[in-house]
């Protein structure tokens, strides 16, 4: 339905990073990972994102989601544009974006894309408070846009001037490709500008017009950490918003990061300093305290998460985690589960009303339902060079400080006795007993403590 073409090879100097400007994360997704997000929700189907410094990361991260165009060295947003060459002969509108741009939404960009229709070349423009070092939007006394002067470029006048540019344009694409080869270096930075192409078009006698977006804070471009800062925390405070609107309960919305790809359901409440990143999907009346780190991860309803980091699992309802719990690689927790005090689990499945509540590592196993551990339970899992499985079967009852030494089986409602170092397969309904008989010695204790 469209193309885009993302700014994305400056350094971003600004930034002080040996990374790539747009990899910087706003709530846990790098930047351009929003940009392509929001693109591909208001529809464009076509990206090409212009890579440079620190461009493998960027391909790396982004995929097949967009394809690359190389500028190599770095001489400009105008040069920038000018590598992404593979849209030469595509027909209708390019957008052109900056990848330091995360906040803008679909919306906007819809609005965009539908405020552009009319003109050979449209300019998101905003007017915020404070212009900062943007682009001015420079215009006659009638109010006809002229041109787009850079802050370092302009005269005492232009800088006094609080329409800027947001950076975003939308070009009639066969116009754009002849009309890039205008753009010169001859400015304070000495670098090819996209936004010389405002006076080309004009002087062309093509139509130009800008299109000045609603809320200035969403258009804000991203340069260095403080604005950085900034991007986060308006982002958390729009997010947060939205999800007290929709009935979950943030005691303190300062302090609750919630990613913009995040479900929660009504009644959940979420307690302060909780982070939820990527693809995490919480069901509804859920609590999650303190401390809590969810990533890409679905809790289903009536669930208790407490002070525990859960990634890349699966939870059902009515279970409860934690205090100080970890669950990663693919779990899969059943219902009415309880896991936790301290509990490690990897790679693990539990079926239904499973419990395992204290000091416990279990990796590497499929539990089935109603299974029982004791505290400090460990599957050994791993001999230095490969990971092996534990299967423990419905209503096994695992005593206390058991070692379950992998491969190994347990049957259905099979006892293993605390403390027991288990080896072999326990069969269904037998107990596992492995360890060393005890033996009294008559009045040591007394005689050894005296001396
Ligand atoms: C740019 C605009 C400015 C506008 C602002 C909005 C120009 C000349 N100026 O300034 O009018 O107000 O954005 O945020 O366009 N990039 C490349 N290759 C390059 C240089 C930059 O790909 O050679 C990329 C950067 O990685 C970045 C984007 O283009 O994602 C914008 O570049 P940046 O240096 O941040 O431009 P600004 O100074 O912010
Ligand atoms: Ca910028």
């Amino acid at each position: 339905m469209g193309n885009a073409i993302i700014l994305a090879a400056g350094k971003g100097t600004r930034m002080v990073s040996e990374h790539a400007k747009v990899m910087q994360k706003v709530l846990g997704e790098p930047m351009i990972g929003h940009v392509c997000d929001n693109l591909e929700e208001a529809g464009i189907d076509r990206i090409v994102t212009v890579i440079g410094y620190k461009g493998e990361e960027v391909r790396e991260y982004l995929g097949n989601r967009s394809s690359y165009a190389l500028q190599e060295p770095q001489l400009g947003t105008g040069h920038a544009v000018m590598m992404a060459e593979e849209l030469k002969n595509e027909t209708g509108k390019t957008l052109i974006v900056s990848g330091d741009c995360p906040l803008i939404s679909a919306e906007t960009y819809k609005e965009f894309l539908k405020a552009s229709e009319e003109a050979d070349l449209c300019v998101l423009t905003m007017v915020p408070e404070d212009p900062k070092a943007y682009g001015r939007i420079v215009r006659d006394e009638n109010g006809a846009f002229l041109r787009i002067t850079e802050y370092k470029d302009c005269n005492k006048e232009e800088k006094k001037i609080r329409e800027v540019n947001a950076g975003i344009y939308c070009v009639e694409n066969s116009l754009l490709w002849e009309y890039l080869k205008e753009i010169n270096n001859e400015n304070a930075q000495k670098e090819y500008y996209v936004t010389d192409l405002v006076g080309i078009f004009l002087a062309h006698g093509k139509k130009v017009s800008a299109y000045a977006a609603k809320d200035a804070d969403e258009m804000m471009g991203i340069n260095d950490r403080k604005a950085l800062a900034e991007a986060n925390e308006w982002l958390k405070r729009k997010i947060n918003a939205k999800w007290m609107a929709k009935g979950v309960t943030i005691y303190d919305p300062a302090h609750t990061y919630i990613s913009k790809d995040a479900k929660i359901g009504k009644d959940t409440e979420i307690y302060p300093n909780t982070t939820l990143e990527g693809n995490v999907t919480i069901g509804e009346n859920c609590v999650i305290t303190s401390g809590t780190y969810l990533r890409d991860t679905t809790i289903g309803d009536h669930c208790t998460i407490d002070a525990s980091e859960i990634t890349d699992s699966e939870i059902a309802e009515e279970t409860t985690v934690g205090p100080h719990s970890h669950l990663r690689n693919g779990c899969k927790i059943g219902a009415k589960c309880r896991i936790g005090n301290y509990v490690e689990l990897k790679n693990t499945t539990f079926g239904y009303n499973t419990k395992c509540a204290h000091l416990t590592y279990v990796g590497d196993a499929v539990v089935g339902s109603k299974v029982n551990f004791g505290c400090g339970v460990v599957t050994v899992n791993y001999d230095g060079k490969h990971k092996y499985r534990t299967v423990i079967e419905d209503g096994a009852f695992i005593g206390s400080n058991v070692n379950l030494i992998a491969p190994v089986h347990i049957g259905k409602n099979a006892l293993l006795a605390a403390g027991s170092t288990i080896t072999e397969d326990v069969p269904d309904g037998d107990m596992g007993i492995a360890r060393v008989r005890q033996s009294n010695k008559e009045g040591y204790g007394s005689k050894y403590l005296k001396k």
